[in-house]
């Protein structure tokens, strides 16, 4: 019982719709209307500029750190008996956060693709791989300019990082890590659809002056 109501409250934290509210809130747009019409950090940036963007991320990031962290209010998963369930409880908890980001009951269930969600919870159960993906994606980044293509190829390292690099042998984890890289992969089908296109958008602040 006490399971499924960190779940849900993990679930509502996902849900705070930061992108939504804030370009409500304080520019008086809904950025789901504007540039990808992704309510993320991304189309933030793209639409409002890096401060609302930042804070988008920021926020959207901490959900999934938050969602986390919910399993230390239970005495019972803090004895290191219990470390496994720990774990299980985490990852959850962290899906159920990241779901909320993308479904939000508190925007009409038109939310984000869930990256900074992702990677606060990755962040919270694994650091050093949550790191290690922040390499692949700033890497990709740089070489392509893309978001949404160093989003994918980050989560998909992920399961690789996690599989085969730290030879992870427990089977939770390495469920988890193919999952959330299904999970991104599903929420970019679109920006799949542009890059194959050739009509997806660039990272403004890594131009070419002279493009
Ligand atoms: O975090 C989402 C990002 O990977 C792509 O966002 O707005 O370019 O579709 P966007």
């Amino acid at each position: 019982m006490t399971e499924i109501l960190l779940l849900i409250c993990a679930y509502l934290i996902g849900s705070i719709a930061t992108a939504v509210w804030v370009s409500k809130g304080v520019f008086g747009i809904d950025i789901r209307e504007h540039g990808s019409g992704n309510a993320g950090a991304t189309n933030t940036f793209r639409v409002l500029g890096p401060k609302a963007g930042t804070f988008v991320m920021l926020i959207d990031m901490v959900k999934g750190i938050l969602a986390v962290r919910l399993a230390l209010l239970v005495p019972f998963y803090q004895d290191p008996e219990n470390i496994v369930k720990l774990v299980n409880l985490q990852i959850g908890l962290g899906l159920a956060a990241v779901i909320g980001h993308i479904f939000p009951i508190f925007a009409g269930f038109r939310g984000g693709k869930g990256i900074a969600t992702v990677f606060g919870m990755v962040l919270a159960i694994q650091p050093v791989v949550a790191l290690c993906c922040v390499g692949v994606f700033l890497m990709i980044l740089f070489l392509t300019r893309y978001v949404s293509l160093s989003s994918i190829v980050a989560s998909i390292a992920l399961p690789i990082l996690v599989l085969f690099i730290f030879n992870e042998r427990e089977l939770y984890y390495r469920i988890f890590a193919i999952a959330v890289a299904l999970m991104v992969v599903l929420t970019h089908q679109k920006n799949i659809a542009r890059l194959i296109n050739g009509n997806e958008s660039k990272v403004p602040l890594f131009k070419n002056k002279r493009v």
